[in-house]
């Protein structure tokens, strides 16, 4: 699985979002070590707070599966065209309980073409907590 097919399938993902509020739809798509994938897209709620990131959905899908070991995720957002979009803070929070090592792929439209950026959670969550 490369990076743009995953990136592609939290495109796809992107698709799912609810988002009356916002109108920012965001897709992920989590690689487990396995090889299997899981999407995920944002939920918004009427009370802000309550909104669930698609990150999260992605993540929370595949703990109900059993799934713990995590490979990459993809990240896509925007509001028409692919938006520079990095997990927020309680996303990589929630992420880096099942290790730190994961790759973040950030995919983005520059020029008409999808462009990305790959990070180690680990960058993005320095000295994260750690129960
Ligand atoms: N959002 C995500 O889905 N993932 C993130 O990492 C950042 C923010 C969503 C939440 C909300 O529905 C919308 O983006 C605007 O904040």
């Amino acid at each position: 699985m490369t990076n743009k097919d995953l990136i592609n399938l939290a495109v796809e993902a992107r698709e799912r979002a609810h988002v009356p509020y916002s109108n920012f739809k965001v897709g992920a798509a989590l690689l487990t070590k396995g090889g299997k994938i899981y999407q995920g897209a944002n939920m918004e709620c009427s009370s802000y707070g309550m909104t669930i990131c698609a990150e999260r959905v992605a993540l929370v899908k595949a703990l109900y599966d059993g799934e713990k070991e995590f490979d990459k995720i993809a990240v896509v957002g925007g509001k028409d065209s692919l938006e520079y979009t990095t997990p927020c803070g309680a996303c990589r929070q929630f992420l880096s309980d099942f290790g730190t090592d994961l790759e973040v792929i950030m995919g983005y439209e520059e020029d008409g073409e999808i462009k990305e950026k790959v990070f180690r959670l680990k960058e993005l969550l320095p000295e994260t907590f750690k129960f």
